[in-house]
């Protein structure tokens, strides 16, 4: 088998599993100390992706924050914040947008075949377009990053995003936030559309640990035998 990264996907979801309003208009999940946890996870990562339709609504600056944690990434030979990886069908992405205009690690474009001339010349040097298929194989893609030296991916969504990494079982953990609201419009997106998930009622996740975080808490399932490893590497 090719290796692929050991890969986090990290999620916040209101009460009723949505993860955003469904209106256009943000919606803040996190309270100010779960985003400090991830910014650590973040600061532990190689990688993190999102996908297209995340950097166009929510334009995330998808960076390392807390100086210490850069600092600890300088001193391990580390950018100050990991790689940023996308993907895209259409390759309507603004090299402007935070996520190609800050930072100083590599951008990377993973495109649809069809799309990758006119991405690259859209996006300039803003980033790498790597051509990912049609549409994109995730799997194909997370061997490739691996080769790019990602030993460990944080996936932040959104829905469609996660719904490919979770159905193509190269999900090895699940950090799922729950805040404590309802958005209550079927507008809204779901953290993971439809599909065959490798947990359902005939097997279940394993849950790893629940940590109530200020008024959110977080629910961390361990979704492979890798899981056990990373808590190794975690400790040591
Ligand atoms: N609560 C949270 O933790 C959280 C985190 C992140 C995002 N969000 C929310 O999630 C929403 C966006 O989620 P979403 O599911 O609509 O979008 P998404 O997963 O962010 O991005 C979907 C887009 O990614 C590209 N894409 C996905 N799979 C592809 C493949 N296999 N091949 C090629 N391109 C592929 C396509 O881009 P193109 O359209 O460019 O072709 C697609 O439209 C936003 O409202 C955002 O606020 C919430």
């Amino acid at each position: 088998m090719p290796e692929r990264p050991y890969t986090l996907l990290s999620c916040g979801i209101s009460i009723d599993g949505y993860l955003d309003r469904g209106t256009g208009e943000r919606l803040i999940l996190s309270n100010e100390a779960d985003l400090d946890r991830v910014d650590e996870i973040r600061a532990g990562c190689d990688a993190i992706m999102v996908g297209a339709a995340t950097i166009r609504h929510d334009n995330p600056r998808l960076l390392v924050r807390h100086p210490a944690r850069v600092e600890q990434r300088a001193a391990r030979g580390l950018r100050r914040s990991p790689v940023k990886v996308t993907l895209t069908r259409q390759g309507d992405l603004d090299p402007c947008a935070d996520f190609f205009a800050t930072g100083d690690s590599e951008k990377l474009v993973y495109c649809a075949s069809d799309a990758v001339l006119s991405t690259r010349r859209r996006l300039g040097a803003a980033a790498t377009v790597v051509d990912g298929g049609r549409p994109v194989d995730v799997r194909r893609m997370s061997e490739d990053l691996r080769t790019r030296g990602v030993r460990r991916l944080m996936v932040e969504g959104g829905g469609t995003v996660h719904t490919q990494f979770l159905t193509a079982d190269l999900a090895d953990e699940l950090q799922l936030v729950v805040a404590p609201f309802f958005v209550g419009d079927s507008r809204a997106s779901r953290f993971v559309g439809d599909g065959r998930f490798p947990f359902h009622p005939g097997r279940r996740a394993r849950l790893a640990e629940v940590r109530p975080i200020g008024d959110v808490v977080l629910l961390r399932y361990a979704l492979s035998s890798r899981f056990c490893l990373d808590l190794t590497e975690e400790s040591a």
